[in-house]
């Protein structure tokens, strides 16, 4: 059957998320980062594309996106976002780790009497997730009272101040521990021997591969005269005769609504165009200026990292922002 031909489109280079993959491998075991939608990009096609690499877990923040997971892979998950422990009895639990963080938990865990895999959470200073240092022997006897419990992991993570004291910490934390499986503490910053790859395996960043690109198709076109206004609120008005066109590309879509008037990010033919005016739901219009585009001709929406900077904000948000109503297909 042929497919629905879509408007819009978000390429997914192979070639580059196992670039950044591999470069990643030279520091150490990579544990690919797969939560929102695998940073917007498509969990199901970046899984796919990992088929081609080992690695011990991929990793998640919650249930409904191992499910996706299991669409094409049976290997290991592990969750480290939060769960109801009413859920706990609703999962299945093969190839599958948890991370904990409160005494709840773990008893609702045991209770269930199954190998459940879990990893602790210690807080080292970010203050967020995890088990404080002073509730790590209480919790560590409270694990052992159940058995079937797998205790497989100790894991913290960075803030990005004050790391060299958080490493320490952790450092500590391992003497008391003793014997677990896997002690791991980095992301893309690439600390430890685990690295729980988000950002990096992205392409964001220096010397990696930008692994996503949004595409779009011009819809209407048409020219104005000089003292024309624009979009919603018409905070763009044509100095002279003007050609303009229409993306169907709007914020609900995850073209960030502070683009309005945005110079450099719609690339058409090569060049680069100006928003005009503001970023609507659904759609967006072009300034093209004498140059008179192409019904239906493409258009590439450029640059996580530029978008970012240009919205004041960080990558992560841009990328994770992208609806997953977008197609994604793998190049
Ligand atoms: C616990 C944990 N580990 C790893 C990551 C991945 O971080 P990064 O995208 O910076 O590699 C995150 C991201 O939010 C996280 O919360």
């Amino acid at each position: 059957m042929r497919i629905y031909d879509s408007l819009n489109l978000i390429e997914i280079s192979k070639d580059n998320l196992l670039f950044n993959f591999d470069y990643f491998s030279k520091f150490g075991r990579v544990w690919p980062v797969l939560k929102s939608n695998a940073y917007g990009h498509g969990i199901k096609q970046v899984v796919e594309i990992l088929k081609e690499r080992d690695f011990e877990y991929l990793v998640v923040d919650g249930y409904q996106e191992v499910l996706e997971i299991r669409k094409v892979t049976k290997r290991p998950v592990l969750m480290i976002g939060s769960i109801l422990p009413s859920n706990f009895s609703k999962i299945k639990w093969k190839n599958l780790a948890i991370m904990v963080q409160d005494k709840e938990s773990i008893r609702a865990l045991g209770k269930l009497n199954k190998h459940i895999k879990i990893h602790l959470k210690v807080n080292t200073g970010m203050n967020r997730q995890g088990i404080d240092l002073d509730e790590m022997k209480k919790t560590i006897k409270l694990i052992k009272k159940y058995p079937k419990l797998e205790w497989e992991g100790m894991f913290s993570h960075l803030a990005g101040v004050d790391d060299e004291k958080q490493i320490k910490k952790f450092e500590e934390i391992k003497k008391i521990t003793g014997e677990v499986k896997y002690f791991h503490l980095g992301a893309t910053n690439g600390v430890g021997d685990i690295i729980r790859l988000g950002i990096g395996l992205y392409g964001i960043g220096k010397g990696l591969k930008p692994v996503l690109k949004l595409k779009s198709k011009i819809v209407k076109v048409r020219q104005i005269e000089k003292g024309e206004k624009v979009s919603y609120g018409g905070t763009f008005v044509t100095t002279k005769k003007t050609n303009i066109g229409v993306i169907p590309i709007g914020y609900f879509e995850g073209l960030d609504r502070r683009l309005s008037n945005k110079k450099g990010i719609v690339k058409y033919k090569n060049k680069f165009y100006q928003i005009a005016g503001r970023v609507c739901m659904n759609m967006v219009v072009v300034n093209f200026g004498k140059t008179k585009p192409k019904l239906y001709d493409e258009v590439e929406l450029v640059g996580v990292e530029k978008m970012a900077k240009i919205s004041e904000t960080i990558p992560y948000d841009i990328l994770v922002g992208i609806n997953d109503s977008v197609r994604r297909t793998i190049v």
